[in-house]
């Protein structure tokens, strides 16, 4: 697909609403699809400037917080420039503004504004340095601490004075650190190195809001770079991906894990290689990773009593976790089928597949199953066939997720008194998944 194409393609995906699609996307967006360059995305950003339907322009501070109050047709509002100032104006003014927005999505994206981080800030001595992706919740830029890089992951705090509610507003950096600290003990090799988690106070009251923050290791990049190499690479990154998601599911301990986790985001920007060389992955983004152990150290046999549907990332989420089922190693294992039909085809997995068309979540998980049941179907694998995604790796993809679905092969394969299949931990599923993967040609 050529660049115009692609915009064409994300203008239409997003509606039109180039404001959502400059909130919406990550800013590293060039990487993703590996055809847009940093300065075609400023275009597409700087276009929202001139736009006559935005009154908004978010290089001049005073304005973006001219929220239009208890109006249900306010543009979102897209984040200041990275080295711009922060606005002088009081925080109780911003404040007040903010809480005004009566479309609760809205506001969240005011809170995130206000929670926004600037060029040499300097928080928990650390010195922000580069924006690297933001998004509905959560913040993310590189940091440095000393001579070392740093992650740091922000979200501002939404507290009980601004007497507001927002149902879409996770709390996932509370959840990633709590996964540290549970994992910390087993020293893993396979995930980045934490070295904080707290709420610090705002950089200055008058003009600034309190704000959660973690830092880690900073890895290199995410996995989306697979996108486009010929299949051996993409097989090789992929199986490395694997193993640091079996280190998970076995807390580094082969036989019988006293301690289990599920990730439940996986996909390939959830994995970073650690440097240049592509020798070595690492999982990242723990924000609904999940201990399949009680306290009593009992393997979890019921259906998780929070999960929301949505919870995760609905065109990579297992079949399974569609429907909300009991959180297992299967989960994590079949989004290895949706990652690699998106790495192995030459469109991204959200526009360039018709099937893929589907908006709604139930649709989505109709289109899995159709794809599970008929990839061995040579007319409808010929019409999905493209790039290296072939009508034979169509298949072997097929295998790959059909492989996770309600079976008995092995004696660890179990269901529950409500007849819902789980799994307990067993070496031999990361075999089968490796054998599956390795036919890919
Ligand atoms: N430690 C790290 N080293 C290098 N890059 C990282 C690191 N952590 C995050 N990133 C980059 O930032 C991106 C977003 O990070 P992460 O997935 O943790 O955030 P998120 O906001 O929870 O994402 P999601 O959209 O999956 O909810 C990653 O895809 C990766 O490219
Ligand atoms: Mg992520």
């Amino acid at each position: 697909m050529n660049k115009s194409t692609t915009i064409t393609h994300l203008l239409d995906y997003f509606n039109n609403d180039i404001n959502y699609f400059v909130s919406k996307v990550d800013i590293n967006i060039e990487k993703y699809l590996n055809c847009l360059s940093a300065t075609e995305v400023k275009e597409i950003y700087r276009s929202t400037l001139t736009n006559p339907t935005n009154p908004t322009n978010p290089t001049n501070p005073t304005q973006t917080t001219t929220i239009q109050p208890q109006s249900t047709t306010t543009t979102i509002q897209p984040y200041l420039p990275f080295d711009s100032k922060r606005p002088t104006e009081d925080i109780k003014e911003r404040i007040s503004k903010m809480i005004k927005e009566r479309n609760t999505d809205r506001r969240q994206q005011n809170l995130m504004i206000l929670g926004q981080l600037y060029k040499d800030d300097v928080i928990n001595n650390i010195k922000i340095i580069k924006p690297l992706s933001l998004r509905d919740d959560t913040l993310i830029y590189i940091g440095k601490q000393g001579n070392k890089k740093v992650i740091v992951k922000v979200q501002p705090r939404n507290k009980k004075e601004y007497n507001f509610r927002l149902p879409n507003y996770s709390y996932q950096l509370a959840t990633e650190a709590c996964f540290f600290n549970s994992i910390k003990k087993y020293n893993l090799n396979t995930i980045p190195t934490f070295y904080f988690y707290g709420n610090l106070a705002p950089l200055d009251p008058a003009i600034d809001i309190e704000r959660y923050m973690l830092v880690m290791e900073l890895l290199g990049n995410n996995l989306t770079i697979l996108k486009n190499k010929p299949v051996a690479t993409i097989v090789n990154g992929v199986l490395l991906a694997l193993k640091t998601i079996q280190s998970l599911h076995n807390c580094g301990i082969t036989s019988t894990p006293k301690e289990s986790f599920v990730h439940k985001d996986v996909k390939h920007e959830n994995f970073v290689f650690t440097d240049d060389t592509m020798t070595t992955v690492k999982v990242i983004d723990f924000g609904l990773a999940e201990s399949l152990y009680d306290t009593k150290h009992r393997r979890k046999n019921y259906k998780s009593s929070y999960a929301k549907p949505g919870d995760g990332t609905p065109l990579y989420m297992s079949t399974m976790q569609h429907k909300l089922s009991i959180h297992d190693y299967m989960d994590d294992l079949q989004a290895f089928a949706w990652m690699l039909l998106d790495l192995l085809g030459n469109q991204p997995l959200s526009t360039g597949m018709t099937w893929y068309n589907a908006t709604t979540n139930d649709q989505r998980l109709a289109m899995k199953l159709e794809f599970i049941a008929r990839c061995k179907d040579p007319i409808y694998s010929g019409r999905l066939a493209n790039g290296t995604l072939t009508i034979h790796n169509i298949g072997v993809i097929g295998e790959l997720a059909a492989y996770t679905i309600n079976r008995t092969q092995y004696s660890t394969d179990l269901k529950n008194d409500d007849s819902i299949y789980y799994t307990e931990y067993n070496e031999q599923y990361y075999k089968d998944i490796e054998t599956i993967i390795r036919k890919l040609r």
